[in-house]
């Protein structure tokens, strides 16, 4: 069967569902003391995200849950998801913080920080980071699966490689003439290294081979990257209210950026070229790869 526009539609409203209804369960509710702080962890993760790192994570336990004769999601794989989210969220409570990107609007409301004062806007961002390693020691896998995807994601968003890293090296680079080797670090770490970690925990969660594994890490870095051109090109191309973020915030704070070096034209044609090779890996599933085939085109596509 052809895989078609109507049929990703349906997997990114129903992972964003799915991933919904997991982060409602897994958060504490806005009416646990003490309520501001979760309030304001509410207000970020509540706002409307698109939800990519989960979807990214439960179809790429479905695919090797598939491999192994199964068809439906790995039961309790959303949880994995939810924890992903709650990182995600955390990353861009803080990267909206005014002594890093310094931002006012996130997924088209009032960012943290504005919304609930500065310090309970960080203490919001480090709640989202505990809870997710709360819900990750519980998730349904087997243990040595579970230990591996708690490494996994931890050394993903951690300061080697992964999404702190990046974000130190961003912005240590503001008001710099950007070179290439810079730019692939900030980009592969601060983003392309938690959606890697995405899809490698999804499999993991599944019981990936180890060769397996490596494919979707290496489809993982790739469509990761290409993610990051993306979000560079749009913040050039698009409104604030197409984006529900403030647009133009790259250029005026002089960010090492894809566009910075290349321009528009050639940032897309690298993130086209990303995600093909990135989805060559994932051929010898055959017909089962055409969701994250259809996922990483996609990301490259998207518009917000
Ligand atoms: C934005 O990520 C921040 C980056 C890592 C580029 P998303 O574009 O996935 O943001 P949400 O989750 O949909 O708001
Ligand atoms: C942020 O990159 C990446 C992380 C949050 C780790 P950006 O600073 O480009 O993200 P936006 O554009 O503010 O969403
Ligand atoms: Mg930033
Ligand atoms: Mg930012
Ligand atoms: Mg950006």
């Amino acid at each position: 069967m052809l895989y078609c526009d109507a049929m990703l539609k349906q997997v990114l409203e129903q992972g964003r569902e799915v991933a919904d209804a997991a982060l409602e369960r897994l958060l504490p509710p806005a009416t646990q003391h003490p309520t501001s702080i979760h309030q304001a962890m509410r207000h970020s993760v509540f706002a409307g995200g698109k939800r990519l790192r989960p979807i990214l994570c439960m179809e790429a336990g479905r695919l090797i849950g598939a491999h192994a004769g199964a068809a439906a999601l790995p039961a309790g794989i959303e949880d994995v998801g939810a924890a992903l989210e709650m990182l995600h969220t955390y990353s861009l409570i803080h990267d909206d913080l005014p002594a890093l990107d310094n931002d006012d609007l996130r997924r088209g409301r009032p960012t943290c920080h504005k919304a609930f004062g500065e310090a309970t806007a960080i203490l919001a961002g480090d709640a989202l980071q505990t809870q997710a390693y709360e819900v990750l020691a519980q998730i349904q896998c087997p243990a040595e699966a579970r230990v591996a995807i708690i490494r996994e994601i931890a050394h993903a968003t951690g300061t080697i490689d992964g999404m702190i890293g990046g974000q130190v090296v961003d912005l240590e680079a503001e008001h710099k003439k950007p070179d290439l080797a810079t730019l692939e670090y900030i980009h592969s770490s601060k983003t392309a290294a938690l959606i890697t970690a995405s899809v490698v925990s999804g499999g993991m969660y599944a019981g990936a081979s180890a060769e397996d594994v490596g494919r979707l890490r290496t489809y993982g870095q790739s469509i990761g990257l290409a993610f990051q051109i993306v979000d560079d090109v749009l913040d050039v191309t698009q409104s604030s209210e197409q984006l529900g973020k403030t647009a133009g915030k790259d250029t005026a704070a002089e960010k090492t950026t894809y566009p910075a070096l290349f321009g528009v034209e050639e940032s897309i044609h690298r993130a086209d070229a990303l995600v093909d090779r990135g989805c060559a890996q994932l051929d010898k599933f055959g017909e089962r790869a055409e969701t994250l085939k259809g996922l990483a085109r996609f990301l490259v596509e998207r518009k917000s």
